[in-house]
């Protein structure tokens, strides 16, 4: 394995936290590990990335990040926290909606100081926008620096690949889950967790790959090889399960709204709409159906995105269901 580099700014190891209530409930020994609560900007996965897409921005010169995502992308979020931490300026460029309010993570964006081009799809290629960007941000005379969708290359897996060693000083052995969504963090988290007693899984949140495991084999394989890793995997080494999309990506659903509640009301932890409370739900599924056995350590991880919660379409939904505990005298 090469030796890369990173900007640590992460207070790590994050806490591995059991969960009573829960495990009584659900009959399994109960863990989650809480990446929700990394130090920058809200916190959430992206940062790990991060670490690393900083250190090679600074070594390129860069005064600037662009990168790209939904309106509502928290890497994007994560992307203007790291700008603003460091001094850069921030763009996020992204095809989708302006959702006719200014709230949850594009708030954020724009009290961290980042801007955002939004643009309907109407068959611009993503890139063109991105191209527009740099370009304007040179004739500043600043330097940009582009990360992908969801920080998903091999540099950004590198963080996961962290994350899974740090794991492995905190627990020896259990079947970790997680969201899946550009599909960095899994692909980090199986290369650093790969012949470890410590089983993955991984929940796909949207509709994303025509054929996700061929996507994991050829992203795993860009890894090898940028990184240098002496192991090769096979095609059914994956465990990606696409049956928890419910319907599509970021869209409102009930069950996901339950388990969101559930684990509020039982651990007093938080969880987004979109990625963790899909994921969460899935855990769920998977206990009622007997896939996940009784008294089988599983360890969730916490992936962040709590600003999702006020996404519009999530918070509306939200809103009729609570509405009912609420007196007013
Ligand atoms: C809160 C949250 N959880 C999970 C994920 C999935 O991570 P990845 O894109 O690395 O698969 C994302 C990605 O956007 C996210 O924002």
């Amino acid at each position: 394995m090469k030796n890369y580099k990173k900007e640590s700014f992460l207070h790590l190891p994050t806490p591995l936290e059991y969960l009573p209530t829960l495990s009584k409930e659900l009959g399994i020994p109960f863990y989650i590990k809480r990446d929700d609560l990394t130090n920058l900007g809200g916190g959430g996965n992206k940062l790990r990335k991060l670490e690393y897409f900083l250190y090679d921005a600074k070594k390129k010169g860069a005064t600037a990040l662009i990168t790209v995502g939904g309106a509502q992308t928290n890497h994007g979020r994560l992307t203007a926290a790291v700008a603003a931490k460091y001094g850069m300026r921030c763009t996020i460029v992204a095809i989708d909606e302006y959702p006719g309010e200014v709230s949850a993570n594009i708030l954020l964006d724009r009290i961290m100081g980042a801007n955002l081009v939004l643009h309907k799809d109407d068959g611009t290629p993503l890139m063109d926008l991105v191209d527009a960007v740099t370009k304007k941000y040179e004739e500043d005379g600043e330097v940009p620096y582009f990360i992908p969708m969801g920080g998903s290359n091999e540099l950004g897996a590198l963080g996961y690949y962290d994350c899974a060693k740090e794991l492995q000083e905190q627990t020896k052995d259990g079947h970790v889950i997680v969201a899946v969504g550009s599909m960095g963090t899994y692909m980090g988290l199986f290369c650093g967790l790969y012949k470890s007693s410590v089983k993955l899984t991984g929940i796909l949140i949207g509709p994303f790959f025509e054929d996700v495991k061929s996507y994991a084999l050829d992203y795993f394989n860009r890894c090898k090889v940028s990184w240098g890793l002496d192991f090769s995997v096979d095609y059914g080494d994956f465990d990606i399960r696409t049956e928890f999309t419910r319907g599509g990506y970021n869209n409102p659903v009930k069950e996901v709204r339950e388990a969101v509640y559930e684990i509020a009301r039982k651990e007093a932890v938080l969880l987004d709409p979109c990625y963790t409370g899909k994921a969460y739900a899935a855990i769920r599924d998977m206990v009622a159906s007997g896939e996940i056995k009784q008294g089988e350590k599983i360890i969730f991880l916490h992936t962040g995105g709590l600003p999702g919660i006020n996404t519009p379409s999530h918070r509306r939904e939200m809103e009729e269901e609570l509405l009912a505990g609420i007196t007013i005298e």
